[in-house]
């Protein structure tokens, strides 16, 4: 019969085990608190679980809260409408990090105006600037209908519009405007984060590139990252800051 008792070197190797587990327990004091709006979305959604695996505290904002069914001590799903400025404030003060990853258009003007992402961009810079300089970065989810193909021509030029939902194409709109908006905030942490033009379902490799207004292609010329990657990417952001008050995009 095998023998099952462990040798002398298994048992260095748990003891080796232990010692990181202990080293992530006493990590846990670099703990974020982050709060993300949009946590029911496709993106927002890896997003939650990416900040929760990797040791942070999230604060998972819904219009409709019990949407949230994931359960992890250190996940609160909270009611919130990024309409509802007071809300807004009442639920970021004190957070570390907000992520914004919203969709959506907001009446029947047809303007870019009316898009979400661009609402919500005003109102977090608002809020925040409230706050003062020691309130929480924001890391926006970006449209990449803002990156370019080519040098100064970006993909939301090239789009054939009249093929596209009136509401997807005042979305890309709204979401130019929140870039053009950010690039002139001066005193709020932003990082306004693009997605490539593909998101895909693909599993978390955990690998990425950051490139800045120039889409980036991989080696056959897709401009593709799955939303778990992206997720990984936002949640690096969030840990480093290493990119305020930039564009970032995002893509393998
Ligand atoms: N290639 C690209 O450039 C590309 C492709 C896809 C997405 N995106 C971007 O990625 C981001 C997320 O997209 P997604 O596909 O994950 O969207 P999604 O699955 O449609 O989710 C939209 C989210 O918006 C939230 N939301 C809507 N109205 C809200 C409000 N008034 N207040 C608070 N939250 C509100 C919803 O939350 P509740 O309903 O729970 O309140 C939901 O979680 C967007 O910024 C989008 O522009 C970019």
């Amino acid at each position: 019969m095998k023998n099952t008792r462990p040798t002398d070197s298994l048992l260095a190797q748990l003891c080796a085990c232990a010692l990181v587990l202990a080293s992530s327990v006493a990590l846990a004091d670099d703990a974020l608190d982050i709060v993300v709006y949009g946590a029911t979305g496709k993106v927002g959604a890896h997003v939650v679980q990416e900040a929760l695996d990797r040791g942070h505290r999230v604060t998972a904002v819904s219009r409709k809260p019990a949407q949230i069914t994931a359960q992890h001590a250190n996940l609160s799903a909270v009611k919130g409408d990024l309409l509802d400025k007071a809300s807004v404030t009442d639920i970021v003060t004190g957070a570390d990090v907000v992520i914004v990853s919203v969709r959506g258009v907001i009446g029947d003007s047809g303007k870019p105006e009316s898009a979400l992402q661009f609402m919500a961009a005003e109102t977090l810079v608002d809020v925040l600037h409230q706050l003062g300089p020691d309130g929480p970065r924001l890391l926006h989810v970006g449209g990449s209908g803002t990156l370019e193909v080519e040098p100064g021509v970006t993909f939301a030029a090239k789009l054939p519009t009249i093929l596209l939902p009136r509401g997807l194409e005042i979305e890309i709109l709204g979401q130019m405007l929140a870039l053009e908006f950010f690039a002139k905030v001066d005193d709020v942490k932003w990082t306004y984060v693009t997605p490539p033009k593909n998101f895909t379902n693909g599993p978390r490799t955990g690998e990425f590139r950051v490139g800045g207004d120039l889409a980036l292609k991989d080696r056959r010329g897709r401009t593709r990252v799955s939303r778990a990657d992206f997720a990984v990417a936002l949640i690096t952001e969030a840990e480093r800051a290493e990119y305020l008050r930039q564009r970032i995009s995002i893509a393998y």
